[in-house]
């Protein structure tokens, strides 16, 4: 019965098509965890009766993953099953057809487990990673979230803590039993088991109900919980007043963990963080730290609702769950820290790693319909692009609409497994419109280009927009979809005449004609984003430049600043044009308003990034040159420094925050700008403001700052001496440490400054932060790691290799650096494809990392 699987067997394809409800109901299950560092036993019941939406007659299948198995038995007699590599299966004639439980118990190893899936240990601590199919490396199970059930958990261990979902119900020395009344998938089940203190708080919901709040630390750290706890609550009042929705348990846990594969996890009632992701005071961690861990924050608690309350069916679902959690957060924070700079963020975020997937070989839709290994797919689309698909329906059918769908989603669905069908007839039904045309946006990868041409005569504008959707793999043709394009018009004196007025683009061509106008407009298109497309509008500079004057829509200001950038950038590149005087007085402009969020300067300030350039040169038919864009960006950042130099010292002490640090949207906006203003006089002063600023910092945002701004002009070896010595006994601080110097170092230097680094007893691949500290910053190195010798590419290939044999999720994720080996020349291509080859010929691939060299080869 038992199938072995051959070593090297293609990796099996699951379809969305093949969906099939599982053939049993679960109720309830029991669950007794004793643990072990080497041998942990896990006992399951499993209350389970048949399923009758399920064809009959079915086999019953369980997951499993290296367990070993020590006793199954159906309603007290024992069977004799052997299960196979992936599970057990229970043929159909051996089931009642009445409710029965299932026993079974296991042993697994946490302690060698350095996947970080399933059940693990980090710094001695119990924790558990079960999202998507971690729960099969615990105990036999239907790893799938259509099966929900209420979980009764006891632990028995002789460490002080011991934590599990929903409400404590009972403990004594060395065993505590939690019951969770909420029925849940697998994949958010949570143990955590440790030496543990608590940051304590309290939260009464708006009906009333009093909720113990708790973020749980290693002895220490107990100090650096203040924010994430401060986040915690404000998200709990935001989605009561926002959203409507109550937290529905008695105790909320946070759990900071050191090592984890990704950001944090929603596991309900017990939501487990990387400790990067929560841990903060002003000293270890910088504004876009805090930030960052207000929205992370935000998200675990939003999907207590959107996640949990109502989950997937299956894993081709996860926007329904990510897609709306994101655009949650999205809304939380532009609603704490100001909506422009939170879009400008969020863009700049999708275009970096959204646009640059869909438009490579790992290009999948929204909803895709096939995958290998669902791992492969917690992606900039699902995630960020299932966003902005929620926010194009909302535009869409307004907001007052939208609230209703959202109260007619959670009213239909809580409780259930939906699907994005699901979803979309909601929406349907709340509004009376039909989102057939809408829903391809779901359906079909890649980035639609929305084209521009104008036309004007006897008071008459029209606007014509054509739509283009690029072939993505195993998706040559697309039809045409429905894109808001929230459209202004400005007068040549910069009143706006037309203000923001949403077109519905449905056709390949269509024309909107705007009358009775004086003069020739310049149109402000796509105001807000309004959707995830490459806008193609050939507009003069003194269109341009009217625009970054004058227009109302903050993010289109700042988007003309950028295209201009952008276009002036790309001329330097590829023609060897000086930096442009009208690009140059635009931005000094805008860097000095003493009307606009300083936030918001400082972003105008940025300049583009070296892989966006590359992209963007790509697109254009160019094939792009890195050194060359290395070498421009350079001469534009120099040029800007020279522009402003009167004006710089000034403006960065008027951004001076004095007072207790706070980590508000305003102080943190001001240090930004301050720090924009200290990076461009360190181009120009040798470093001596710089140098002083990091000694006198107060903060990790100052400090860091100070140092970034130092190693990108070649000095800085002081101050790292330094940093290093006040924190190496701190592992976040240090990944900071570590990933500056690769990020900063000259291009011919990068493999070196790697070598030399991963040489370090403080370096370990064990540790995702660390490994990702060096490596993502490797990678993230346009210059260096698209030098011509692919030096680069061979060294990540190395370290891939070696981490897959130990963590194959972060290995996998990782590898997409090589993502875009098609924008660059032959050489370049060939040098990308041999080590992508080699990985893919590497001894003990795992599927994980398999699947994602796989796609990229094509
Ligand atoms: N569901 C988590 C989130 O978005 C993502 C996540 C955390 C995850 N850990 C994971 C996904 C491990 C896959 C594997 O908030
Ligand atoms: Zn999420």
């Amino acid at each position: 019965m038992s199938a072995a699987i051959p070593s090297g067997a293609a990796p099996q394809v699951i379809h969305l098509a093949d969906y099939q409800p599982w053939p049993c109901l679960l109720d309830r299950v029991e669950l007794t965890f004793r643990l072990a560092p080497k041998a942990t036993r896990v006992l399951a019941r499993l209350h389970l009766r048949p399923n009758p939406a399920a064809n009959p007659g079915q086999d019953l299948r369980l997951d499993g993953e290296g367990l070993r198995l020590i006793a199954l038995s159906l309603d007290g007699r024992a069977l004799d099953i052997t299960p196979d590599a992936h599970g057990l299966t229970l043929p159909a004639a051996l089931l009642p057809n009445r409710p029965f439980t299932l026993e079974t118990e296991v042993e697994i190893v946490p302690e060698g487990n350095t996947a970080l899936e399933g059940l693990y240990m980090s710094n001695g601590m119990y924790c558990t990673q079960c999202e998507a199919e971690g729960f099969r490396k615990i105990t036999f199970y239907p790893d799938r979230p259509d099966v929900m059930a209420r979980f009764h958990v006891r632990i028995e261990g002789d460490l002080p803590v011991l934590l599990s979902n929903g409400n404590p119900v009972g403990q004594g020395p060395g065993w505590a039993e939690w019951d969770d009344p909420w029925p849940k998938p697998a994949y958010l089940f949570a143990l955590v088991a440790g030496d543990l203190r608590a940051h304590r708080d309290a939260f009464t919901t708006a009906s009333g109900r009093p909720v113990a709040l708790n973020i749980w630390v290693r002895p220490g750290d107990e100090d650096r919980c203040a924010w994430g706890m401060e986040s915690l609550k404000r998200s709990m009042l935001w989605d009561e007043q926002v959203y409507g929705r109550e937290y529905d348990l008695d105790v909320f846990n946070i759990v900071a963990v050191d090592d984890f594969n990704m950001g944090a996890m929603e596991n309900k009632g017990l939501n487990i963080f990387n400790s990067k992701c929560v841990l903060a005071t002003p000293e270890t961690m910088t504004d876009d730290e805090f930030a960052r861990i207000e929205s992370i924050v935000a998200h675990e608690y939003f999907h207590n609702w959107t996640g949990n309350r109502i989950t997937c069916r299956d894993w081709f679902q996860l926007c329904l769950k990510e897609g709306l959690t994101v655009f949650r957060d999205q809304q939380f924070s532009g609603d704490l820290r100001g909506e422009a700079v939170k879009r400008i963020e969020d863009v700049l975020m999708l275009r970096a790693r959204q646009f640059r997937e869909d438009q490579g070989p790992l290009a999948h839709a929204v909803r895709p319909d096939s995958f290998v290994e669902i791992n492969n797919f917690y992606t900039a689309t699902i995630y960020e692009k299932g966003a902005e698909v929620i926010r194009m329906l909302r535009l869409l059918v307004g907001d007052a609409d939208y609230a209703k769908a959202l109260d007619l989603y959670f009213n239909r669905h809580d409780g259930q497994a939906a699907t994005i069908e699901d979803w979309l007839k909601v929406f349907e039904d709340a509004t009376g419109r039909d989102l057939s045309q809408f829903s391809r946006w779901y359906f079909e990868a890649g980035t639609p280009r929305v084209t521009v041409s104008e036309d004007w005569a006897e008071g008459t504008y029209t606007l014509t927009l054509s739509q283009d959707n690029p072939a993505t793999p195993g998706q040559p043709d697309k039809g045409a979809k429905l894109i808001p394009v929230a459209v202004g018009l400005l007068n040549p004196n910069g009143d706006e005449v037309v203000p923001t007025t949403v077109l519905e683009l449905s056709q390949p061509v269509q024309s909107f004609r705007f009358e009775g106008l004086a003069a020739r407009p310049v149109a402000s298109i796509l105001r807000g984003f309004s959707a995830p497309v490459v806008l193609d509008h050939p507009l003069d500079r003194t269109g341009r430049a009217l625009l970054l004057a004058h227009d109302t829509d903050p993010f289109n200001r700042w988007e003309a600043a950028r295209s201009l950038a952008k276009q002036v950038l790309a001329e330097m590149v590829t023609t060897g044009a000086g930096v442009s005087a009208d690009w140059l007085s635009g931005i000094a402009a805008l860097a000095q308003d003493a009307g606009l969020d300083p936030a918001y300067c400082a972003l105008a300030l940025r300049l583009p990034s070296e892989d966006d350039m590359a992209a963007t040169l790509a697109a254009a038919g160019h094939v792009p040159d890195p050194a060359a864009i290395h070498a421009a960006r350079r001469r534009m950042g120099q040029a800007l420094a020279e522009t402003l130099d009167p004006v710089l010292p000034k403006l960065r002490a008027e951004m001076a925050t004095p007072g207790p640090f706070s980590a508000e949207a305003g102080p943190a906006g001001r240090r930004a700008l301050a720090n924009a203003c200290l990076a461009l006089l360190t181009r120009l002063d040798g470093g001596a403001a710089a140098q002083a600023g990091f000694k006198a910092a107060g903060n990790m945002t100052d400090r860091l700052a100070a140092l970034v701004a130092l190693l990108e002009n070649g000095h800085g070896a002081a101050e790292l001496a330094d940093f290093e010595a006040e924190w190496h006994e701190d592992r976040l601080v240090m990944d900071k440490w570590f990933s500056v110097q690769v990020a900063y170092a000259a291009p011919e230097a990068l493999v070196a400054t790697v070598n030399r680094l991963t040489a370090r007893p403080d370096f370990t691949m064990e540790n995702p932060n660390r490994f990702r500290a060096v490596m993502g910053a490797l990678s993230a190195h346009h210059a260096g790691f698209h030098h011509a010798d692919g030096a680069g590419y061979a060294l990540l290939a190395d370290w891939l290799i070696r981490l897959d044999g130990k963590n194959p999720q972060t290995a996998a994720r990782m590898s997409t650096a090589f993502e875009t080996w098609r924008r660059y020349d032959p050489a370049r291509q060939a040098l990308i494809r041999a080590q992508l080859a080699r990985i893919a010929a590497s001894p003990r691939l795992s599927r994980d990392l398999g699947e994602m060299v796989g796609r990229m080869l094509g």
